[in-house]
C-alpha cells in the first residue's frame, strides 16, 4: 500500500482504562505472527497483557502512548523510563492495521520521549524471526547488538560448587548495583529496588562476596553476574523460569552449551537492538524482554 492511502493517524498517551483494548490487540498481534511462524504465544491470553499493560499504563515508571485512527485505538507502545538507558516494548498494532504506518509512529513518539528527557541510549529485543520488526527498527537507526536464544526449562545441575544463592535483600542493593556499572556502565536500581520488593530478585555469593544478581529469572527479568559460573548458579537455583523463558545471548557459547547440556530447550531466537549509547558488557548477563 502506498503512502498516500495511509491513514491519519494521532499518538496520544495512554491510560488505564486503555489497557483492555490494548491488551487484546497485544495478544492478538503477537499471536497472530508467532503462529504465522509457528512459535507458541509469547503470553498465555488478553486477559494477561491487559493486566501487563494496566500496570505499566499507570506507573510513572512507564512512558506510554497509544495510536488512533478515527477514533478507533489501532496499538500501543511503552518506554520503560528506570534507569539511564531505556527501553522499548511492547508494541504491538492491531493486525488489521499493520504496515500502514502505526508501529513506526509509535516508534517515534517514545525515540522523542528519550531524547527530550537526554536518555544517552534507548534498547529493545525483537523476534528474530519477524522480518517487519526489523526493518522498522533498523530502519529507525537501531543496530543488532546481540542474538538471543529464548530458553526454556529446569536445569539439571542444582547448584554450583562454591556459589550461594539466596533471596536478595535491599541492603544488597549498592553491591549489585555497582556490580551493574562494572559490566554494563549504567545501574538499573530501580528495577532492582522494585524485583527485591516484590521477592522475585536473587544474589550469588562467592567468596563472600556478590558476584551477581538477577531481577527474576523470567521473559521480564534481568540478570548480571561477574562470570558464567555466578550465573549459572543463578540459573541452576530456579524451579522454573516465568513466561516464555530467560533470555541467553547466544554468542556465549560457554554459557549456552552449559544450558543446552543441562536440559534447557531454545524457544525462540530473538535480538538485541540499541539505539544511542551501546557498549559491550564485560561480564557475564542476561538482558530482559525489554532489554
Ligand atoms: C512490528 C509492528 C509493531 C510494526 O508496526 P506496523 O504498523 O505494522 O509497521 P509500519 O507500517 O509502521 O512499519 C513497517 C515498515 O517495515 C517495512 N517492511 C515491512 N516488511 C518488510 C520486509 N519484509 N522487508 C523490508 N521492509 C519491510 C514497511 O515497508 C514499513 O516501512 P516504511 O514505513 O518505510 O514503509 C507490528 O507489525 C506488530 O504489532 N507486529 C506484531 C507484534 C510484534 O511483533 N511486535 C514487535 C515485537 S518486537
Amino acid at each position: 500500500m502506498s503512502r498516500k492511502t495511509r491513514p491519519e493517524v494521532v499518538v496520544r498517551m495512554a491510560t488505564p482504562e486503555d489497557a483492555a483494548v490494548c491488551g487484546r490487540i497485544c495478544f492478538e498481534a503477537f499471536s497472530a505472527i508467532n503462529a504465522a511462524h509457528g512459535f507458541p504465544c509469547d503470553f498465555p491470553g488478553p486477559e494477561h497483557t491487559g493486566g501487563l499493560l494496566s500496570m505499566m499504563f499507570a506507573s510513572p515508571d512507564f512512558y506510554c502512548v497509544v495510536a488512533e485512527v478515527d477514533g478507533r485505538i489501532v496499538g500501543s507502545n511503552c518506554l520503560d523510563e528506570r534507569s539511564a538507558v531505556r527501553g522499548v516494548g511492547p508494541i504491538t498494532i492491531d493486525p488489521g492495521a499493520q504496515n500502514l504506518g502505526v508501529g513506526h509512529k509509535l516508534m517515534q513518539a517514545v525515540m522523542d520521549r528519550a531524547n527530550e528527557r537526554g536518555a544517552p541510549g534507548v534498547r529493545l529485543v525483537q523476534a528474530a524471526f519477524h522480518n517487519r520488526s526489523l526493518s522498522l527498527y533498523t530502519s529507525l537507526g537501531f543496530d543488532i547488538r546481540e542474538p538471543l536464544s529464548c530458553m526454556q526449562g529446569q536445569t539439571v545441575e542444582r547448584s554450583i560448587p562454591g556459589c550461594e544463592v539466596r533471596p536478595a535483600k535491599h541492603a544488597d542493593a549498592d553491591a549489585c548495583n555497582a556490580l551493574s556499572w562494572r559490566v554494563h556502565g549504567f545501574d538499573r536500581g530501580v528495577d532492582l529496588a522494585q524485583a527485591i520488593e516484590q521477592g522475585t530478585a536473587r544474589v550469588v555469593e562467592r567468596g563472600g562476596r556478590i558476584t551477581g544478581y538477577t531481577t527474576h529469572l523470567a521473559f521480564f527479568g534481568h540478570s548480571t553476574a561477574e562470570t558464567n559460573v555466578d550465573l549459572q548458579a543463578l540459573l541452576a537455583s530456579a524451579e522454573s523460569f516465568a513466561g516464555p523463558g530467560i533470555l541467553v545471548p547466544s554468542r556465549n557459547s560457554v554459557l549456552l552449551r552449559w544450558c543446552l547440556a543441562n536440559g534447557l530447550r531454545v524457544v525462540q531466537p530473538m535480538t538485541l537492538m540499541s539505539a544511542g549509547l551501546y557498549s559491550d558488557p564485560s561480564g557475564a548477563w542476561l538482558p530482559s524482554v525489554l532489554f
